[in-house]
């Protein structure tokens, strides 16, 4: 497996669970965009938004993205912005398989509603801003994907199966 395997969707579409319980059944390696750009700021994702901005965090997303897109054979769970920048989308297809876990905003809504570690949603209406930036989202998330995959369910056996069956 050459071809990078990159999980996108909205936060709360669970790609995280995916991306662990893939990189247990293929021991490819794992990398969280999230992660990564904490390592980088030395701050939470909710730090580096209140200090410095949304702005200031979609350029770091972006140079972990460039960093990671270089690399081969690998699974990158993306933040859920990623796709905003259309760079991200470019380098990322160049030599990734995008599967885009599409799970409705009720879904998402039910499963982070009061996360205090999401910035985005921190507001008062937080289903209003999901659903507003599912809207805003959706079109790219399926422009950018090779492959869309149903995350409603409540557990995430089929949207493994699923991307495993497409990357054999
Ligand atoms: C964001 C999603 C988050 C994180 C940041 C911004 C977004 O990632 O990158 O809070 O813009 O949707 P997850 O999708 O992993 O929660």
């Amino acid at each position: 497996m050459n071809k990078n395997i990159v999980l996108i969707g909205m936060m709360g579409s669970g790609k995280s669970m995916v991306a662990k319980v893939l990189h247990k059944k293929t021991g490819l390696p794992l990398f969280s965009v999230d992660k990564l750009i904490e390592k980088k700021a030395h701050a939470t994702i909710k730090e580096i938004f209140a200090k410095h901005g949304e702005v200031y965090f979609r350029q770091l997303e972006h140079e972990v993205i460039v960093e990671l897109a270089a690399k081969q054979g690998i699974i990158i769970d993306g933040g859920g912005g990623v796709v905003v920048n259309p760079e991200n989308v470019a380098v990322l297809k160049k030599n990734g398989i995008l599967f885009f876990l599409d799970a409705t905003p009720d879904v998402i809504y039910k499963r982070i509603k009061g996360d205090p570690k999401r910035p985005l949603i921190a507001g008062p209406n937080p289903l209003g801003r999901i659903s507003q930036l599912h809207t805003e989202r959706f079109p790219l998330y399926s422009q950018a994907a090779d492959h869309v995959i149903d995350a409603n369910d409540v557990t995430i056996e089929r949207p493994v199966a699923q991307i495993l069956a497409r990357i054999k």
